[in-house]
């Protein structure tokens, strides 16, 4: 019998985008505030932003400390509106990309890290407690167009000057309503740049 197959699950942000993720976290670290992810599902974003906040606070013990807070239904994804009907997303059905919290936390702690600050629930039923007064980093990954609506009006009044908004998806086909949603964003703050790299749109 030959070895054993191990099944790697898809990942959700490619190689060279984690790298620009990185990249641009490194960016924002001085700046005051916090870091969000709206989307974390499994948290394998999570676990690398994580790493590289507590590297920062080890290496900077007399700056303030910079939390990461994570937020996902845990129930898998939304309803789809009209606005994320594509062919080639058939697959991102409601429900999907389902995990529970428990999981993701287990992940954090095998990773040898401390749990970050975890929100349960849809974005749209979230309260302003829930999100950090101060944004300096803040990765929108919840596929969807209300989604990315959503969590971008939750974070536009937080963002530190000089902070930077990315969301994922931006001219996937199979995702839509990801770049729909930024572009409308977009036209109400007229006063924002864009620059995509592979389907990052990164506001600044
Ligand atoms: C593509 S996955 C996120 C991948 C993750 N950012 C990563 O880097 O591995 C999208 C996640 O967004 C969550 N999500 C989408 N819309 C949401 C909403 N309105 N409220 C809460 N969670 C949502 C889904 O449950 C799913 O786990």
């Amino acid at each position: 019998m030959g070895k054993p197959v191990l099944k790697r699950e898809p990942q959700q942000v490619s190689d060279k985008e984690t790298e620009a993720l990185l990249d641009l976290l490194e960016k924002t670290l001085a700046l005051e505030g916090d870091i969000v992810e709206f989307g974390c599902y499994r948290g394998d974003t999570s676990v690398i932003f994580e790493r590289r906040l507590e590297k920062y606070r080890r290496e900077n013990p007399e700056k303030p400390l910079k939390f990461l807070w994570i937020y996902d239904s845990f129930e898998g994804l939304p309803e789809k509106t009209a606005e994320d009907s594509s062919a080639a997303g058939d697959q991102f059905k409601a429900g999907e990309l389902l995990v529970t919290k428990r999981e993701v936390v287990e992940k954090f702690k095998k990773a040898g890290l401390k749990v970050p600050r975890i929100r349960k629930g849809f974005f749209e039923n979230l309260e302003e407690n829930d999100v950090p007064e101060k944004i300096s980093f803040a990765f929108l990954d919840g596929d969807l167009y209300q989604s990315i609506k959503t969590s971008l009006k939750l974070v536009e009044n937080c963002m530190t000057k000089d902070g930077i908004i990315v969301v994922h998806d931006y001219n996937n086909p199979e995702l839509p309503g990801s770049s729909r949603a930024v572009d409308e964003w977009l036209k109400v703050h007229p006063e924002k740049s864009l620059e995509i790299k592979e389907t990052l749109a990164i506001i600044r």
